[in-house]
């Protein structure tokens, strides 16, 4: 990509993105809301095909929170048919690309068809291994975060676990991203600086990329972009420059 320089050593394992400004982006074009997410479709072909030839190997996009349930019904029904149609034709897409497809959230609230389309894709994916996509559905992390606590609670009741044994990494495996390392890069586009109620515990660490592009207009290089201003970056985690650097 013209002009940016990736290090193959510093590539993140796991990008997480909030996919926003879809609605602007329409409403910019004089064209209604769901015409930005029909054209937001591309740019999450554009970030997948990205992730894949620079070795991300874990890419979760935040695609319909828990408050999207309270947009206008005609918006929220398009975004559903739009979500199975693409879902189901780019299945073969998928496969050639070695993407595997799962899903975080409340599957169980979307439409039935939503569902069906959801299960036979991650069913069609689940031996692929370059790239898993996690698809972030009727999810927010503060329900994420009340459900593990309930199950966490059921299994101190039934001894399955010990309440002194609880630790981060225990809290962790009751999460829906139990099988996932955290991202060590989130990105949100449309200019808004918010995490608005998205993987809230796995986010301790994650350096936060927020730019003013609307989603519809994130290309390749946008993501690359954001890859190479990551890579800019120190990561401390709480300790000095010099512990980094291996000169204490
Ligand atoms: C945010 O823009 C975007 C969404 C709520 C939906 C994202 C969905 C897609 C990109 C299409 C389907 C995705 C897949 C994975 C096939 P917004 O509507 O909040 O924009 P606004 O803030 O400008 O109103």
């Amino acid at each position: 990509m013209e002009g940016i320089k990736l290090n193959k050593d510093c590539i993140p394992k796991h990008v997480a993105i909030i996919m926003d400004g879809n609605g602007r982006w329409a409403k910019e074009k004089g064209e209604m809301r769901i015409f930005g997410h029909t054209n937001g479709v591309e740019s999450v072909r554009e970030a997948l095909t990205a992730a894949g030839e620079i070795g991300v190997e874990f890419l979760t996009l935040y695609a319909f929170s828990t408050e999207n349930w309270s947009r206008p019904k005609e918006e929220i029904d398009a975004l559903m048919d739009l979500l199975v149609h693409s879902i189901s034709s780019e299945i073969k897409e998928l496969n050639d690309k070695g993407v595997k497809l799962q899903t975080i959230g409340n599957i169980k609230n979307l439409p039935k068809s939503c569902q069906k389309a959801l299960l036979n894709a991650i069913d069609e994916t689940k031996h692929n291994n370059k790239v898993t996509l996690i698809l972030a559905l009727s999810y927010s992390s503060r329900s994420e975060i009340v459900s593990a606590f309930k199950e966490m609670i059921k299994d101190i009741d039934s001894k399955k676990i010990n309440s002194d044994e609880i630790n981060e990494d225990i809290i962790s495996s009751y999460l829906s991203t139990a099988n996932y390392p955290d991202p060590e890069l989130l990105i949100r586009t449309s200019g808004e600086n918010r995490v608005s109620n998205f993987l809230m515990w796995q986010l301790a660490y994650t350096e936060l990329y927020f730019t003013s592009t609307l989603w519809p207009d994130f290309k390749k290089e946008h993501f690359y972009k954001a890859i190479e201003d990551y890579q800019s970056r120190e990561r401390r985690f709480g300790k000095i420059s010099e512990q980094i650097l291996g000169n204490d």
